[in-house]
This record gives C-alpha cells, structure tokens and sequence, in this order.
C-alpha cells in the first residue's frame, strides 16, 4: 500500500493487519508503554474542509510514536491563492513523510498523490472517508469478536462514509443493507466495486427492510460538509431514516448503533437511542486514534 484514497487500496489481508496492529497500540497506550518509531518523522495535514475527530486524532496519534504533525489549512496555504495542487504535492514531500488530506473534490486526493512522493492519505472527500472505517471496523470487531457474516445495515444518506463502508463491507465478508431516499443514493461505481469484490449489498428505501436483524446500525449525518444549502429539503427527505428505539427494535437484540460523529440529536438520531445502551459512537471516535496509528506505522516505517 503506497497511499489509502479509497477502501479499496487495502487487502483483506492488509485490513486484518492493520486491525492486529491498532489493537496491540491501544494495549500498549492503555498500559502507559510509548514508542518511538516515527521519531524525527514529519506528516502535513491538509484541511479544506472541519474537523475535530480527524485532525486530532492525527495528530497524537504522530505525537504518541514519536512525530510530528502539521495541521495546513488550505485558507493559509499559497493553495488556497492559486498555486497548483500538483506544485503543492511536489514541495511537500521534500519536506514530510506523508500527507493526510481533506478535501472537497475526490480528484484533488487523486491529484495529490499523483504528484507526491510520499504516502497520501484520504482523510475525507467527497466520495470516500476509508480512516472512519477502519476504526469502525476495529470497533465492530471488539463488539462482536468477529467480522465475516454480520449484517450491517446503513440509515440515511447514502455519503462518503456510506461510500467506504460498502466497500469496507465488502472486503471484510460482512453484508450491507443500505436504506435511503431515492435521490440519495450510494456511489454506483463504488456498489458495482463492492459487488466486484464479492459484497452483499442490497439498496432499499425501506429503513425496516435494511434494519431487520442487523447486528450494525449505522447512521451519519443528512447534511455533509457541502450540503449545507439543501438543508430544508434534506430534513424533510430524511426524517422517515432516523436511526430511533423503533428501528433499534427491528434489529438483534445486541445490536450495536454507530454513527461517525458529529451527530445531530432529533434529526439522524434520536437522542435517547445516541445516548443510550446499544450506542459505540465513542469507542468509534476512540478508535480513530488507534487506527490511524498502525496506518501511519504501516506507510512510514
Ligand atoms: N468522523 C469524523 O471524521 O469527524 P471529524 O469531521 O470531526 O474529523
Ligand atoms: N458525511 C460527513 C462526514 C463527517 C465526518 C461529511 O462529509 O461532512
């Protein structure tokens, strides 16, 4: 693996591993023991776009081994005033030994890495956020103790995030159910990718049909970084999706309920079913440190 843009420049194999190592970083951080083995080592994080998960994240997770971690947001980069993404790449990766990028456009990712010298990772387009599910998927693991022939089923719109769990469903031998409005349907290309890779992946406007027996409940948010102006329409659209103890009920009765944060109370989710017993959003957001680490070990050592 030279850079992860999308779920699928990783293995079933290199999945697995990545899950092993993030697991033993987390032993490792719970009991105190530190590492150096990104020492002297310096990673660029470009932002076009918000974050708290991501950003923070990243950045202990280079403090934690040893590194060193710059947060770039394009508004104070010479990108943010016309110089190319190509030139950026370029520059960078005389300097850094990775680059994580969030982005608007999926292309810009695609162009980074093209023109960069360094592993590029995708922190979140448009089209894909594949470090969200490989710390769901580490988070689904502790839960269930397995992974192949679980039912995971997707509530909402189907996003970036929905993007990468289909395909993360797919390289995992879990099924996906994903249930949306006509309109907000996932990627095609990316189901005919998953489908490729032997996935299950059923798409249905019925949110009791994706529910029924799920051991997953996932859910995001219904107005993505980018989205803001189709809020109105978006919140009448969605409502009959929200992730509420009725759908909760359809599903296993260890259910787990998932969802990327930031979470909308009363709009993806209802606050009781966030808040309550089935609910691993913060373990999720948890993971995202552990994850990211053994990525980083795993691209820079
Ligand atoms: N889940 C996630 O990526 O959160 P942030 O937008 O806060 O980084
Ligand atoms: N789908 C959301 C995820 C935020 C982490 C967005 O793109 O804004």
């Amino acid at each position: 693996m030279k850079h992860l843009l999308s779920m699928t420049d990783l293995s079933h194999e290199e999945i697995i591993e990545l899950l092993d190592m993030a697991a033993d970083m987390k032993e490792k951080r719970l009991k105190g023991k530190v590492t150096d083995l990104l020492k002297n080592k310096s990673m660029g994080m470009i932002f076009e776009k918000s974050s708290t998960r991501t950003r923070v994240s990243f950045e202990v997770a280079m403090s934690d081994l040893g590194g060193h971690a710059l947060y770039l947001n394009t508004r104070d980069m010479q990108l943010g005033r016309g110089e190319t993404v190509a030139d950026t790449a370029a520059v960078l990766s005389r300097y850094l030994y990775c680059i994580v990028a969030r982005v608007y456009s999926h292309d810009t990712v695609k162009e980074l890495a093209e023109h960069s010298a360094v592993p590029v990772v995708n922190a979140l387009s448009d089209l894909e956020h594949p470090c969200q599910i490989l710390a769901d998927l580490l988070t689904i693991r502790e839960y269930k103790n397995r992974l192949q022939g679980l039912k995971y089923a997707w509530i909402g719109d189907g996003n970036n995030v929905c993007n990468s769990a289909i395909l993360g469903c797919a390289l995992v031998g879990m099924e996906i159910s994903v249930a949306c409005p006509a309109g907000y349907e996932p990627d095609e290309d990316i189901v005919e990718q998953a489908r490729k890779l032997g996935g299950k992946v059923t798409i249905t406007q019925d949110p009791a049909e994706a529910a029924k027996d799920a051991d997953i409940l996932y859910t995001d948010v219904w107005i993505s970084m980018g989205d803001e102006d189709e809020r109105e329409k978006r919140l009448k659209e969605l409502m009959p999706y929200q992730i509420n103890s009725e759908l909760v009920d359809l599903a296993m009765q260890d259910v787990i309920v998932m969802h990327c944060l930031p979470a909308h109370r009363g709009e993806e989710i209802s606050a009781d079913v966030m808040d309550g017993p089935h609910s691993v959003v913060f373990d999720q957001a948890e993971n995202r440190l552990h994850a990211q680490k053994a990525l980083l070990l795993k691209l820079m050592c």
